[in-house]
């Protein structure tokens, strides 16, 4: 700040700012008094880093009255890895995984609230088998909002188009067997990404340059993105983890969307992890659910994920907004088989 932006004068006019008038009786703190009631003047006429006026703020489309746009929501049920085997009596280290899921899907039912859609990230069935989708199916057909999904390694993408009800979306690939799509919304930008690669490879996760293209390609300007799919894009400071299940070109993928969508990109969620998860990493948000399965550990130094018994039956509900994104976590207790 020049000294002349520091003028007494100006000082004051940044003093205003933050001034209210006020009429006798509605000042609780001293009654029967009026005047000008000063907030949070002292920290604005001693913060000489202070670059906002009000004449600079309403130059900005957000602060700006006439302006002003709509509020602007969107409600999403994120889960992930239902590992859903080929029947009922099929466990994971003795959890039954289609009760466990139907307790969450009549959870996101009993919401006081209905959401825009639920998203899953991944891995539906636990090998790929044809009664597996069935299963998965009968069992989230349930839930009331569109449901979306993306492919986990444990997935098969034919069978996931043959057995599962998509939400509207329209597919960024015509001639690719990857499940790489647009969610059909007019005011946000939603992806959801294939990362599968061949199960001989292992767990990690790739992004074909024609799936990164196409994503880019589709971001359009001055508006919300958000990217979902299975795998994580970055290491998550867990040594197993970080050599085996994020996306092998995850790093390079980070770097040209967050340069693409800019402060626009309100985040990036995936599974894969069996864990709740969040990385803020260059002002990109990275979230991360658990399964109803089971959750794993993810130590500093661990060789391995373990598993870890009793898990509760998670999901995140993230809202987003033109500004910003909240995720609300919850873990229900199971209490059954
Ligand atoms: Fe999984």
């Amino acid at each position: 700040m020049t000294e002349a932006e520091d003028s007494p004068k100006n000082r004051r006019e940044r003093r205003e700012i933050f001034t209210i008038e006020f009429q006798e009786g509605q000042d609780s703190e001293s009654p029967g008094v009026s005047g000008t009631k000063h907030l949070f003047s002292r920290r604005a006429s001693h913060q000489p880093e202070v670059k906002w006026t009000l004449q600079n703020a309403e130059q900005d489309d957000r602060f700006s009255t006439s302006k002003v746009q709509p509020p602007l929501f969107l409600q999403i049920i994120h889960i992930s890895d239902t590992h859903f085997g080929p029947n009922r009596d099929h466990t994971i280290r003795g959890a039954a995984v289609a009760n466990r899921v139907e307790m969450l899907v009549r959870s996101i039912n009993e919401l006081s609230f209905q959401p825009d859609f639920v998203i899953h990230t991944g891995d539906v069935v636990n090998a790929p088998d044809e009664n597996a989708y069935r299963l998965a199916e009968s069992v989230l057909s349930k839930l009331k909002a569109p449901v979306f999904y993306a492919t986990g390694n444990h997935d098969d993408q034919s069978m996931m188009r043959a057995a599962l009800t998509f939400g509207r979306h329209t597919p960024l690939l015509t001639e690719s067997d990857e499940i790489c799509y647009q969610i059909d919304h007019p005011d946000f930008d939603l992806f959801v990404m294939d990362g599968k690669v061949p199960e001989e490879e292992g767990p990690h996760g790739f992004l074909s340059e024609a799936q990164m293209e196409a994503v880019l390609d589709a971001v359009r300007p001055k508006t919300p993105v958000a990217v979902f799919l299975h795998f994580p894009l970055l290491n998550i400071a867990s040594r197993w983890i970080d050599e085996h299940l994020p996306v092998k070109n995850g790093e390079a993928f980070h770097q040209i969307l967050r340069e693409k969508a800019g402060t626009n990109l309100r985040g990036v969620f995936t599974g894969h992890l069996h864990r709740g998860l969040q990385i803020y990493r260059d002002q990109v948000l990275y979230s991360g659910v658990s399964s109803p399965a089971c959750e794993f550990t993810a130590g500093p130094d661990d060789d391995f994920c373990d598993f870890l018994p009793d898990c509760a039956v998670p999901f995140n509900h993230v809202t987003m907004t033109r500004e910003a994104t909240v995720v609300k976590s919850y873990a229900l207790p199971f209490h059954g088989k």
